[in-house]
């Protein structure tokens, strides 16, 4: 590939964590001031919210390919839907990107969860016996039970290195050390917690204790456009909550090779090495080095994105990896003044979708207008 000037090649980005029927805007919160003691009354001021009113004027295929398009404009090919099978089973094989059908799950570990899944220690069992991740919302609150929930996990004897917590939030230092000690992995959602709570995890303990972090968006209902705006986020917050940077080395391995041990796909993702499949991300260079380069990126700067070789968005010039020309199956848009490729008709999606809406609504993850 001829980058014909300054461009950085990286590994596509892996979103651990996200609710694919769940991105439209605005945002769900607490009344100004007010913040949540658990997950469950955002959930419901969700549900009786105008927002999800609004949202329901698109189908939940619409929704999927909604969501895959937040992480295609953000550079992620790889996002985790964080539903019971029997609920997305039938949308995940169509979407352009990846949304990983390999893992077990569980809701929550409360007793007002949700119960997705056969429960938690099936669901855990079936993990190991497949090597896939386990994926649970874990101590999203600070009731007695949101406290309690990685001793409750623990005395189910499911702690091990096929763990994925999202959260985390009221974790205790022993809660830490028990999850590096255990092998398990985090998603770090801190916009979302922010809004909800007004207090994320203990990163930096987390990350001193060398637990696996990774991170996540959760979806727009709460937490950020996309994966690059939580980048952005991230690093603000931890330099406002410790008065120090966050290396975007750490950021970078984050999203890239932590995620893809934590999904257990680190034998084909995550990293550009050979043997693993070419799932490119191709940003314009601001910066000179590459890490501060992808973490301070926006949707403007991706000027390539491929899954496992396959061009899913990019600049016209590269056209010629295709046919040349437009093939069939890909449209045109135009981003920040550019002509992109894009899979797919995500201009003709866009206007549909906002047909069925009824006004010509904004989506902030959408970086184009259609017809421009
Ligand atoms: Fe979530």
């Amino acid at each position: 590939m001829d980058l014909g000037g300054k461009s950085f090649v990286y590994p596509a980005l892996l979103n651990t964590h996200d609710h694919l029927r769940g991105n439209y805007l605005p945002r769900i919160g607490p009344k100004p001031g007010e913040y949540y003691l658990t997950w469950l009354p955002w959930d419901n001021d969700l549900k009786a919210s105008a927002t999800y009113a609004e949202r329901a004027n698109l189908t939940v295929d619409d929704m999927y390919t909604l969501s895959s398009y937040k992480s295609l404009f953000s550079g992620v090919t790889t996002v985790v839907d964080h539903f019971p099978h029997s609920i997305n089973q039938d949308f995940l094989p169509h979407l352009p990107i990846r949304a990983i059908q390999t893992y077990t799950l569980a809701h929550e570990a409360s007793s007002y969860d949700l119960k997705w899944g056969d429960g938690i220690e099936i669901e855990h069992q079936r993990a190991v016996a497949n090597n896939w991740p386990f994926i649970t919302h874990l101590a999203e609150g600070f009731d007695e039970e949101s406290m309690r929930g990685l001793a409750n996990l623990e005395r189910q004897g499911v702690l091990d290195r096929h763990d994925l917590f999202v959260h985390c939030i009221g974790f205790s230092d022993e809660d830490i050390r028990k999850t590096a000690g255990a092998g398990a992995s985090i998603s770090w959602c801190p916009a979302s917690n922010m809004l909800m709570f007004n207090v994320t995890c203990k990163i930096r303990k987390f990350l001193r204790e060398g637990v696996n972090v990774t991170l996540g968006t959760d979806s727009t209902h709460s937490g950020s456009a996309n994966l690059l705006a939580e980048i952005h986020y991230a690093r603000e917050l931890y330099r406002q909550l410790y008065g120090e940077d966050l290396s975007p080395q750490t950021i970078f391995e984050m999203v890239t090779i932590n995620a893809a041990r934590a999904l257990h796909l680190e034998d084909s993702l995550g990293s550009l090495d050979e043997g693993k499949l070419a799932d490119i991300l191709i940003l314009k260079g601001r910066s000179d080095d590459p890490y501060e380069n992808l973490a301070s990126a926006g949707m403007e700067d991706i000027e390539f994105l491929s899954l496992a070789g396959k061009p899913l968005y990019g600049e016209l010039r590269f056209l010629d990896l295709l046919e040349g020309k437009l093939p069939l199956g890909y449209s045109q848009i135009t981003v920040a003044g550019r002509p992109m490729f894009a899979i797919g008709d995500p201009g003709a999606f866009y206007t549909q979708a906002r047909e069925k809406i009824g006004f010509k609504k904004t989506l902030d993850f959408l970086p184009f207008e259609p017809g421009q």
